[in-house]
């Protein structure tokens, strides 16, 4: 039988402080579980001079899943070579096209379903002889379909519901985004669809995100939508995500950043991050009572453990610790890995 390996990459500013609660979680649900640290972003590019090394690049492709912390660093704000390409480079070798991000808390439980390969992030860029600067965003059907797809796929799985968001109202993109939603909607007769515009989308999200189920949307779209969901549902020290190819290997991130203001203190929230285990747990090693165990975990011990984003006094080496003691008192069953 083969062992899980899981990629795991500590990244940059708060990256390994959330990375280290993250893997001694994992460790201890998964106890035969094969986890290998690699460099990605900015501890990369001081090592190796390079942002995404083949040697990461190269373990990730071999492994089962791979568990990334934030990257980013003030350092290379204005370097040619910075963290964020390192990432970017690997969501696209890995062609983790689908970005799930969830957003819950009380009666709010919404789905991001961001596109993740393609658009304003990968489209050609540069500058012109008379100082223009553009960045363009491209779109091919076969890039939209894929990811409007799997949004339905989700709502169908949930509560049938799919708001697709676009800015049809001024963009080619959007309204080939547009036209291929309601093209699909034909296949999914019980998912129940609507478009919205992104600026209207983004004022529905903050004054009434209760009405929605599942968000598919471009990639700057989602990035911008994910930080304001996050926002409404506690904050972004609680928001997790998955990235999910066609087969291969997943990446299994936060929603937040590097967070510089807080790096080294010890006192970033670790739960985007044990979250994101937990979907790694679930999507990426199929071990879905491992997930479940470390979700309810989580949550319980939010309920008397905060750090200082959610106004505790908690540090993340505690909440990290008392999420393992909460696992312990769950007799959460520690069972190998089966492929
Ligand atoms: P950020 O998400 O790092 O921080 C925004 C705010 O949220 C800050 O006030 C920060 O302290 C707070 N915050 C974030 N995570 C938190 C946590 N776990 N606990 C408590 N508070 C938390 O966004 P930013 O400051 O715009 O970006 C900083 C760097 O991170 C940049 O270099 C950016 O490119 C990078 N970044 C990386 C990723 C990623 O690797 N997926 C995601 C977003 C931003
Ligand atoms: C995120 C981040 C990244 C993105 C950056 C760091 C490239 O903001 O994962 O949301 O924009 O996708
Ligand atoms: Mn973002």
């Amino acid at each position: 039988m083969p062992r899980a390996s899981v990629v795991l990459l500590p990244g940059d500013g708060i990256g390994p402080e959330v990375a280290r609660e993250a893997r001694a979680a994992l460790e201890l649900l998964v106890p035969d579980v094969e986890i290998d640290e690699q460099l990605l972003g900015g501890a990369a590019i001081r090592a190796t001079g390079e942002p995404l090394p083949a040697a990461t690049l190269e373990a990730c492709r071999a492994a089962t899943a791979v568990l990334k912390a934030p990257v980013g660093d003030p350092e290379f704000d204005a370097a040619d070579v910075r963290p964020e390409q390192g990432l970017l480079a690997l969501r696209a070798a890995l062609d983790t096209y689908a970005n799930l991000r969830p957003a819950v808390l009380d009666d709010v439980d919404v789905l991001i379903v961001r596109e993740l390969v393609g658009g304003l992030y990968f489209g050609a860029s540069g500058v012109r002889d008379d100082g223009t600067v553009y960045d363009t965003c491209e779109y091919h059907p076969r890039q939209v379909e894929r990811i409007v797809r799997r949004g339905f796929e989700l709502a169908r799985a949930r509560r049938g519901k799919l708001t697709s968001v676009d800015k049809a109202n001024v963009l080619e993109t959007s309204r080939l985004w547009r036209r291929i939603v309601n093209e699909q909607a034909e296949r999914y007769p019980d998912v129940e669809v609507e478009h919205v515009l992104v600026d209207n989308a983004a004022m529905q999200l903050a004054t009434a995100p209760q009405q929605f189920d599942v968000l598919v949307t471009e990639n700057m779209f989602g990035d911008i939508l994910s930080d304001l969901a996050a926002a409404v549902t506690g904050g972004l020290g609680l928001a997790p995500s998955a990235s999910l190819a066609d087969g291969g290997a997943g990446l299994f991130e936060p929603v937040h950043g590097s967070a510089p203001d807080l790096a080294g203190r010890g006192v970033a929230n670790p739960t985007a991050m044990l979250r994101s285990t937990a979907l790694l747990l679930e999507h990426g090693l199929g071990l879905r009572d491992q997930a479940r165990a470390l979700s309810r975990a989580v949550d319980a011990t939010l309920e008397v453990v905060r750090t200082p984003d959610l106004g505790g006094t908690a540090t993340t080496a505690e909440f990290g610790a008392a999420v393992r003691e909460q696992l312990a008192v769950d007799g959460a069953t520690a069972v190998p890995y089966r492929a």
